[in-house]
């Protein structure tokens, strides 16, 4: 389909007669499996899962969730829809904790169905499913945006790092970072390079950004999470950007793993590194972001297939970890392109005092 002019090929979400459809992200690369449910608790277990991931993704899968729960209610006063849609918006609001997209997308749900009060119910479940709705095209209305501020600040001839997988798989559609990357590609035409790091322990990177990448025919080459020093050492990047699941008012964001790692490299090597996020990642009242901890399985083997430690020993597996603003060159949003210092440009950006 076609958005703003912009050709967006893959949406991994959709809402149709009270049903999601989603592409269970796990599958990739060797199948694109759809799934179908108008279950709340499959849909958490999907996010809990990853067989739906990235901050927008899980943002718009929760709000789709809830239009999901009101347009099958069977509930006949106010306040039972409103337990119905209270007990679905706690359980998705317990999936994941780092990623802020979720947390704002439920509320503006909650907000909007607070808003409804007094309206006929039928109303208020039809308002609620075109909320949901609205965000997932605003979603990927802002990805194009962010990839034509974002593209603004590539040239011929860069070679792009990207971590992690910020792509139409982690969005509604089209991409943060990656969304930058195919917008400078396809569009513009320049004549860049991307070099994808594997991303363990989950390998977002090689199973997802290279599908994507290869998909679209875009020069990709995939490097393991600990080759990113020896590829900036040789002068194969001239520029990184990534995603991000948080970001606070002082510059701080969260983001995969690793994703620290490279910002320090960068710095080192005199490398540009950008952020790419919509603005509804940006939490703008938290001061400490949540990491999440996941099962230490998931570092003693592929993917839980094959072991690559005895099973005894201890791991450790943050998902994500917190880059420090003097590390951001830039974060790129829809709204526009934010510089240091942070904690003036992102008020400003957000229209916050
Ligand atoms: O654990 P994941 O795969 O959900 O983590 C995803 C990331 O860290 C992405 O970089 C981030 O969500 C931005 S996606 C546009």
């Amino acid at each position: 389909m076609f958005i703003e002019g912009v050709k967006v090929e893959i949406v991994p979400l959709e809402f149709r007669n009270g049903k999601i459809r989603f592409i269970d992200v796990t599958k990739l690369p060797e199948e694109l499996v759809y799934v179908k449910t108008d279950n709340v608790e499959r849909l958490a277990k999907a996010i809990e899962r990853m067989e739906i991931r990235g901050a927008p993704a899980i943002g718009v899968a929760a709000a789709l969730g809830l239009a999901m729960v009101a347009y099958n209610s069977k509930a006949k006063t106010y306040s039972k829809l409103a337990k119905e849609l209270y007990d679905a918006a706690e359980r998705l609001r317990k999936t994941r904790p780092t990623a802020y997209n979720l947390f704002w997308a439920i509320n503006r749900i909650i907000k909007k169905f607070n808003e409804l009060k007094n309206k006929p119910l039928d109303i208020i479940k039809s308002e609620i499913v075109r909320e949901a709705l609205s965000m997932q095209l605003e979603d990927i209305k802002n990805n194009i945006s962010i990839g034509k501020h974002g593209a603004s600040l590539l040239k011929d001839g860069d070679t792009v790092l990207t971590h992690c997988n910020t792509g139409s798989l982690a969005t509604a559609g089209y991409g943060t970072a990656l969304g930058i990357i195919r917008y400078a590609y396809h569009v513009q035409k320049k004549k860049i390079k991307v070099i994808a790091t594997e991303t363990r322990p989950l390998l977002q990177g090689a199973r997802l950004t290279a599908w994507e990448l290869v998909r679209e025919k875009i020069p990709a080459t995939l490097v393991t999470d600990n080759m990113v020093g020896y590829v900036m050492s040789k002068g194969m990047v001239t520029k990184v950007i990534v995603g991000a699941d948080r970001i606070l008012l002082d510059g701080r964001v969260a983001n995969k793993i690793g994703t620290y790692s490279i910002a320090v490299l960068a710095k080192h090597h005199n490398i540009p590194f950008y952020i790419a996020a919509p603005t509804s990642t940006i939490d703008p009242k938290s001061k400490e972001i949540p990491i999440e901890h996941r099962k230490p399985e998931e570092v003693k083997t592929v993917l839980g297939k094959i072991a690559t430690a005895p099973r005894e020993v201890e791991a450790l597996n943050p998902a994500f970890d917190i880059t420090p603003p003097e590390l951001i060159t830039a974060i790129i949003t829809e709204k526009g392109i934010a510089r240091p210092p942070y904690d003036k440009s992102i008020r400003k950006m957000l229209g916050l005092k």
